[in-house]
């Protein structure tokens, strides 16, 4: 049995304390949120302790792991706590808020001898798995670009709430754009330069909104072409379109990848069952797909119990933000970053 502690008990620790409730060998142990009834909420449906503090949460001898799902700008505050008690981590992205921050976690992070990992759930996701297999096997030929389109139109915050602070949350570049950055990082390789323009949630507009439009280069020739919104009107999807000599393949908010052949027409791939064919489950740690979230504490749990450590790193975590930040030096600058 593996025990976790959850430090921000709001939208994701809930939803993780749920992921974690359906796993048979896992339990939400302990809770930290500044709001009690957040707190009070989760020990009435999980059975979780309170605690007072992200330190008596971390120290507990029945928590194995701590979940930091507090807001982005406080997450090196439960990492502390964590890493001072030698437990595993996990930790939502993105993973800081500032460079100052992130460079200091990485220089802590990077050979912490306990599991640590970082919130990109789609890498625990059949269909972003299937793909990384299809592209390293060079099924769709020498990649030449990469569309990634992002457009949130529900967005309702208002002033008051971090998520429509750019201080607080970093807008969608450091946010919501993360997971894609990540899955394109994991795909192409080593970035080569950034271009982009965007919104930063300017106080200007007459309610809190975003938008950012980029241009990513990789070091092996993909050129990406990302956009991003949190708007308050518009489409809500999510696509990543990858164009190679040989084909196509999309990922977007259905579990299937789609795929264009040269010639003939689209096909609609069942990533589960592309990847059963081929045996992928073991490389899994034998987690049986579903949920994207809960493959990926399934997957925390089978690193902690040592039988297999294939998660996101501390590294993609700051290779990810490190992008965001060129990104926003881009758009505040007017000029193309190169990355070292
Ligand atoms: N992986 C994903 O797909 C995904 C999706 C949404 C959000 N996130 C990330 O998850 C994190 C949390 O987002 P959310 O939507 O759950 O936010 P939220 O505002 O719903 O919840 C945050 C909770 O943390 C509590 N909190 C605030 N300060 C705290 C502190 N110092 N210590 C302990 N608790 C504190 C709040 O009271 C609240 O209950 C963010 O980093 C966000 O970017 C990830």
């Amino acid at each position: 049995m593996i025990n976790f502690g959850i430090i921000g008990a709001g939208r994701m620790g809930s939803n993780h304390a749920n992921c974690i409730a359906e796993l048979p060998n896992a339990k939400v142990t302990a809770v930290y949120d500044i709001r009690p009834e957040a707190s009070a909420a989760m020990n009435e449906k999980h059975g979780a302790v309170i605690c007072n503090s992200p330190e008596e949460l971390a120290a507990r001898a029945d928590v194995d792991c701590v979940v930091i799902t507090s807001p982005t700008y406080c997450h090196q505050e439960g990492i502390a706590a964590a890493m001072a008690a030698n437990k595993a981590i996990f930790c939502e992205k993105a993973l800081c808020r500032t460079p100052e921050i992130a460079d200091d976690l990485l220089k802590k992070l990077e050979n912490y001898d306990k599991v640590f990992s970082v919130g990109f759930v789609r890498r625990h996701m059949a269909k972003s798995i299937l793909v990384k297999k299809l592209l390293d096997e060079g099924f769709i030929g020498k990649v030449r670009y990469c569309n990634v389109d992002l457009p949130l139109g529900i967005y309702r915050r208002l002033p008051g709430d971090w998520f429509a602070d750019y201080e607080l949350c970093g807008g969608v570049l450091i946010d919501m754009l993360a997971h894609h950055v990540d899955l394109a990082n994991w795909f192409f390789g080593e970035p080569q330069e950034v271009y982009a323009k965007g919104l930063l949630l300017s106080k200007e507009l007459p309610r809190p909104s975003d938008y950012a439009a980029s241009i990513l280069t990789y070091k092996n020739g993909v050129i990406c072409n990302l956009m991003c919104s949190w708007w308050r009107s518009g489409r809500t999807t999510e696509l990543m379109e990858i164009c190679g000599d040989e084909g196509t393949l999309i990922i977007d908010g259905s579990a299937d990848v789609t795929y264009y052949p040269l010639e003939g027409e689209k096909q609609i791939l069942n990533a589960e069952t592309e990847l059963k064919k081929d045996n992928v489950d073991a490389a899994l740690n034998q987690v049986s797909f579903g949920n994207g979230f809960t493959n990926e504490f399934a997957n925390i749990i089978a690193a902690i119990e040592g039988k297999n450590n294939d998660l996101p790193t501390i590294r993609d975590a700051w290779n990810s933000l490190n992008i965001a930040f060129a990104m926003i030096e881009s758009v505040k600058t007017g000029k193309v970053v190169t990355f070292k």
